[in-house]
């Protein structure tokens, strides 16, 4: 039986636990560019014990940022960048993953801490503002909720070729930086959940209607990235799964896309809510796991590994639902922003017999070899007389 630090093989990736940390876009980069700041915050968690790394979001056009202070691989200079993400990352024994994305019609915001709008979620900049811009979308329909109030541009069938071909090029040069594992951003109501969900895509042509025609927008862009990508690393996207409102994406749809997706080489899918409206019906968004039915229902249903994410940081349930054989990865997001060292903070709590073989090797060496007062790096106080030989050297 599978457990949260078992090891995960899929294609010819190895993680070498199940934990995740989550794509979460950070508001920090200038010109797109991934920095310093990456570098540290990303290589922590990887020195933290998680298996499988994600920034966030990463443009695949600026217009297909969250904010001009966002991260991209829109360009050959933002290469480097990455590509010390990609080095620090697997310097500390974890996978690097990009998740590539376009915002669609959730573009043009103001960074969530440099201020909000009334309600006290996401501020719209309009198009004449310095950082702001004309948002594309499948229909010209705003988002309408947080105050995303303004007019879209509806993409043209040429317009959504180039967006496809900007897929590509993003992967190319997410190859060249060192990623190994892709995953499509299809969720959170930016570009690729609006293409799917009715409420945002009333288009006439083949882009929109029935779930296959919903769908093409994706299959396009998986058939594009296919290209370029190598069959020995994974091709994952995350989908918004559910609008959770009766006009909105249907999980049932989603299932038959997923399938659909899977005959065009997707090798997992990272489930999520789709986010396309404000007007939800009883959102979860405080329940313990609240994806993992769903997550699973694809699993079986689809045939396909799956993971995701959503207030999973509670140790035990993380190492259950994959003990249970619910979900393949278990993503975390806030959990990794509240301790960088989650995966070996787990483990203590799950009483693994060596929570620091998730730590990188020199340190690892030192913590079992010369612990001190046990409790002080948070393990059970131990017997004097099992006091490590080492130790006992020094002391
Ligand atoms: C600050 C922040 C930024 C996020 N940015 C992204 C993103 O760029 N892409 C994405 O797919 N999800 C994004 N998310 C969602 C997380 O990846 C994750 O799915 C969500 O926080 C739920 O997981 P959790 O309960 O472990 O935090 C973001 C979440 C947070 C808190």
């Amino acid at each position: 039986m599978p457990d949260l630090f078992s090891p995960f093989k899929l294609k010819d990736v190895t993680l070498r636990n199940c934990t995740v940390m989550s794509p979460m876009t950070m508001y920090n980069s200038v010109d797109g560019k991934l920095d310093d700041y990456h570098v540290s915050y990303l290589g922590a968690r990887a020195a933290g014990g998680f298996a499988l790394i994600f920034g966030e979001q990463m443009a695949i056009t600026p217009d297909g940022r969250t904010t001009t202070s966002c991260a991209g691989i829109w360009n050959d200079d933002q290469i480097e960048g990455h590509a010390r993400v990609c080095r620090i990352v697997e310097r500390m024994g974890a996978v690097p993953a990009i998740q590539l994305g376009h915002t669609g019609r959730k573009g043009s915001e103001l960074p969530p801490h440099k201020g909000t709008n009334a309600e006290g979620t996401w501020k719209q900049l309009p198009p004449e503002h310095p950082d702001g811009w004309t948002c594309v979308a499948p229909s010209a329909i705003p988002y309408g909720g947080g105050g995303h109030i303004y007019p879209v541009h509806q993409l043209t069938r040429e317009q959504i070729k180039d967006i496809h071909k900007s897929y590509a090029d993003a992967a190319r040069r997410a190859l060249d930086a060192g990623y190994k594992w892709l995953e499509m951003h299809y969720a959170h109501g930016y570009l690729g959940a609006s293409f799917f969900s009715p409420l945002a895509n009333q288009r006439t042509d083949e882009y929109g209607g029935s779930v296959e025609n919903r769908a093409r927008f994706h299959l396009e862009a998986l058939d594009a990235v296919r290209e370029v990508w190598p069959e020995k690393y994974p091709l994952t996207m995350r989908l918004g799964s559910d609008d959770l409102n009766p006009k909105g994406t249907q999980f049932e749809d989603s299932i038959i896309a997923i399938r659909m997706m899977k005959e065009h080489g997707l090798d997992f899918a990272d489930l999520s809510l789709g986010f396309n409206t404000d007007e939800m019906v009883n959102p979860p968004m405080n329940e313990v796991g609240f994806m993992i039915e769903r997550t699973n229902r694809v699993r079986r249903e689809v045939g396909i590994t799956v993971g995701t994410s959503w207030n999973l940081g509670v140790p035990q349930n993380a190492d259950r639902v994959i003990r249970e054989e619910l979900i393949d990865l278990v993503f975390l997001g806030r959990p990794a922003l509240a301790n960088p060292h989650w995966p070996i903070w787990a483990a203590r709590e799950l009483s693994h017999e060596d929570p620091f073989h998730l730590a990188p090797p020199d340190w690892a060496w030192w913590l079992r070899n010369f612990r001190g007062h046990a409790p002080s790096i948070g393990l059970p106080p131990s017997p004097p007389a099992a006091a490590p030989e080492a130790e006992r050297r020094v002391a």
